[in-house]
């Protein structure tokens, strides 16, 4: 058994090619100044034609091994959160796996938006209770792939891009002092894929309707998450044996520059404490988290010692958060 688990090294990889809110213009009947005051974002980034997500997610593990100070050989598990698999199967944990020659058990976690802090979760649970001692948690999303271009409700909002964390035994008192998980299964047409699974079998009539890219309710999803975040935000610190004054920095899943404004705002947390690099990479799903943890840290902002609390929410309706306390 080990006293605790900790975040050893992180990494992070977005593509090189970048759309502005101008390029969007383009695409559909929208205007920077909309995208800007209704979201927070400026620009996004979008793979290569010949990128896959497994591609983006590769470069982030190596990255985080590279930051923990790891080879391949000491990964003892891989875990792959994301919603745009390279493919139904086999799981993209696998390919990645396979191109950084780990030699060890690799699966991929569904859990959209919330994909990080479930898999930070199940890796903190696998290294505390001693069955694996370096577990690498890779988000990688390709959302452009599963995009509406003509749906600019949507479009605008979305982008791609790898976050990983190699999660390790640390001393007691350090890493991740408190998570907790939700999921409101009966909210789950606030955002999905209506076609393409075994639900609703993709046609040539439902492609053409571009059944197999993102439907969302964003007004809806926007009200839940400005409620519930915050909610679960109290409960995780308070379960850390913390109070809010004390978070030195919040790391939230980067849906929409006035969700968190809002959360912070419930939570009276002070200007600059939520960390926010929407402006430059929009939402790319699970990977927002661990991308402004690994930049947030590699800028300074993240020092050891800090308490750094991760919030996450998305399809599902999913939610969850977790209370790290810094070491490395
Ligand atoms: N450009 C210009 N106008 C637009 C655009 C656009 N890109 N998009 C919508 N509008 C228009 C609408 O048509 C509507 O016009 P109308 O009043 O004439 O009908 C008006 O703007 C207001 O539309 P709303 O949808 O009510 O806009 P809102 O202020 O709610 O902002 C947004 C929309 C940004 C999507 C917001 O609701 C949001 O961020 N929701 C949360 C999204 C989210 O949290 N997703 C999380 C998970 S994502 C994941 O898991 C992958």
């Amino acid at each position: 058994m080990a006293a605790a688990a900790t975040l050893r090294g992180t990494g992070s990889y977005v593509p090189e090619q970048v759309i502005t809110n101008r390029d969007l213009e383009r695409i559909v009947d929208t205007s920077d100044e909309w995208i800007v005051s209704h979201t927070g974002m400026r620009e996004r980034r979008i793979a290569g034609p010949e990128q896959a997500t497994s591609d983006l997610a590769t470069v982030a593990a190596q990255r985080a091994l590279a930051d923990a100070d790891l080879t391949p050989a000491d990964i003892d598990f891989v875990i792959c959160t994301t919603i745009t698999p390279d493919m139904a199967f086999p799981a993209t944990a696998c390919i990645v796996q396979a191109n950084l020659g780990i030699k060890a058990p690799a699966f991929d976690l569904t859990n959209g938006c919330t994909g990080f802090i479930y898999g930070l979760t199940v890796a903190d649970s696998f290294v505390r209770a001693g069955a694996y001692r370096n577990v690498l948690v890779i988000s990688a999303d390709c959302l452009t792939r599963i995009t509406n271009w003509t749906d600019r409700s949507t479009c605008v909002l979305f982008g791609d891009a790898a976050g990983a964390a190699v999660v390790s035994p640390c001393e007691a008192g350090y890493g991740v002092l408190a998570h907790e998980l939700g999921s409101l299964g009966e909210l789950g047409d606030l955002l999905l894929i209506p076609a393409g699974g075994s639900r609703v079998r993709l046609t040539p009539r439902l492609l053409e309707q571009n059944m197999e890219t993102m439907s969302m309710n964003g007004p809806e999803l926007y009200k839940v998450a400005v409620r519930m975040v915050p909610e679960l935000a109290e409960r995780v610190v308070v379960q850390a044996g913390l109070q809010m004054s004390d978070v030195d920095l919040v790391v939230m899943h980067q849906a929409n520059q006035r969700i968190m404004d809002a959360a912070a705002r419930r939570l009276d947390l002070p200007n600059g404490r939520v960390y926010s690099i929407i402006e430059k990479y929009g939402n790319s799903s699970a990977s927002t988290v661990p991308l402004a943890l690994d930049l947030a840290y590699h800028e300074g902002r993240i020092k050891s010692g800090d308490h750094v609390l991760l919030l996450g929410f998305g399809a599902g309706f999913t939610l969850g958060g977790a209370v790290i306390r810094w070491t490395k």
